[in-house]
Formats: C-alpha cells, sequence, structure tokens
C-alpha cells in the first residue's frame, strides 16, 4: 500500500497557465518531497524481495504508482497534458514504450520536463509503473522485471529477457 498524498496535480493540472520552468521547479522539488517522504513510510515496496509478490500485486502497485505520481502531468487517461501541462507526452499508444531500454532511462534519469526518479523510486517501483503503463495503455503485455529495470538503471543493456532474471 502506498500511503501519501500528491500535491502536484493542484500545480500542474490547474486552470491558470504557469510558466513552464516554475511549474517544472514547482512539480519537482513537491515531488522530491513527496516521494522522499513515501520512500520512508513504505517499506513493503522495497525492491530486496520483489519475488514474494504475486504479479497481481506488482500490477496493482504499478496502478497506484500512476496515479499518485504520474497522472499528474501524463494524465489519468495516459494522453498527455493539455494547458499549463503542454509538452507532456502521451503515454497510451505511445510506440516508444515498446522499448524498455527508452522507458526505464526516461523515468529513472528524466528528460526535459519529465523528472528524474532515481533516488525517489526504487527500480522495482519503476519496472512496475512501466509494465502497467505497457500493459494497460498500450499492448505490450510482457513485464519489465526488476532485474530489467536494475540493469537499464546501471546502465547495463539488457539483451534477453529470459536471462535477466538469474
Ligand atoms: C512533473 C511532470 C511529470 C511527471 C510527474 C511524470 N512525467 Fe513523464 N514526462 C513528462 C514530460 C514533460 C515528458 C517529456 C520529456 C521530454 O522529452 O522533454 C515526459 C516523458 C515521459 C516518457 C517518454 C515519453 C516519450 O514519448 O518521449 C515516459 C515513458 C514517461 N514520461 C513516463 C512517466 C512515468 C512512468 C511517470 C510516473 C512515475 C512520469 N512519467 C511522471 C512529465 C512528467
Amino acid at each position: 500500500m502506498i500511503r501519501f498524498k500528491i500535491t502536484i496535480g493542484l500545480i500542474t493540472t490547474g486552470e491558470q497557465p504557469m510558466s513552464k520552468t516554475l511549474t517544472r521547479i514547482i512539480g519537482a522539488t513537491a515531488l522530491a518531497a513527496t516521494l522522499g517522504f513515501a520512500s520512508l513510510s513504505t517499506p513493503s515496496v522495497a525492491q530486496d524481495n520483489p519475488g514474494n509478490k504475486t504479479s497481481v500485486e506488482a500490477a496493482n502497485e504499478g496502478k497506484e504508482l500512476y496515479e499518485q505520481i504520474c497522472q499528474a502531468c501524463h494524465m489519468p487517461d495516459a494522453k498527455g497534458g493539455a494547458g499549463a501541462g503542454t509538452g507532456v507526452p502521451a503515454l497510451a499508444g505511445n510506440a516508444k514504450l515498446a522499448d524498455k531500454t527508452f522507458a526505464v532511462s526516461t523515468v529513472w534519469n528524466g528528460r526535459g520536463g519529465m523528472p528524474r526518479f532515481a533516488g525517489m523510486l526504487t527500480e522495482a517501483q519503476v519496472a512496475a509503473v512501466l509494465t502497467y503503463v505497457r500493459g494497460h495503455f498500450n499492448a505490450y503485455p510482457d513485464p519489465i522485471t526488476t532485474a530489467e529495470a536494475t540493469k537499464i538503471a546501471n546502465g547495463v543493456p539488457v539483451r534477453d529477457c529470459a536471462t535477466c532474471g538469474h
């Protein structure tokens, strides 16, 4: 369970257009603060033992993470931002998400207005949320495993998913 309230939705989805930079700064700061708190208060989502989770639990975690973090910018339907959120790309029907390395490295390292989640989310959480985004908003049902996310996050290319779980 993830028990925290994300506050950036109020900022990034407001009707009043804000300067993009200001939105990013406020968004990133609020996010860092909120997620910092979250990682202290949610020991149940630690990455050390992902094998104990059923795939249903992982899917639920991915959905929760999406709803509490990503949808503030990418929108509940994952069709991207409008108004103050213009410039946030759709994650639904996004062919770039076929590429696991692209997906994980974008979330882990950030890019442009996309915050960097390294240090805020665990590799297991990145794997879970992207598995949800790929499966629910796109037609890529194969999960991103924690092992794959960890390898990509650490810069090691994933060549064969059958061997990455070791
Ligand atoms: C503060 C707003 C914000 C939040 C929160 C956010 N994103 Fe993003 N995201 C962006 C923006 C802006 C881009 C476009 C970055 C660029 O290419 O300049 C982006 C790009 C992406 C991309 C690449 C899409 C493409 O077509 O290039 C992925 C994948 C992604 N985000 C996933 C996520 C996930 C998963 C989460 C939740 C863990 C998340 N984002 C949270 C703003 C956000």
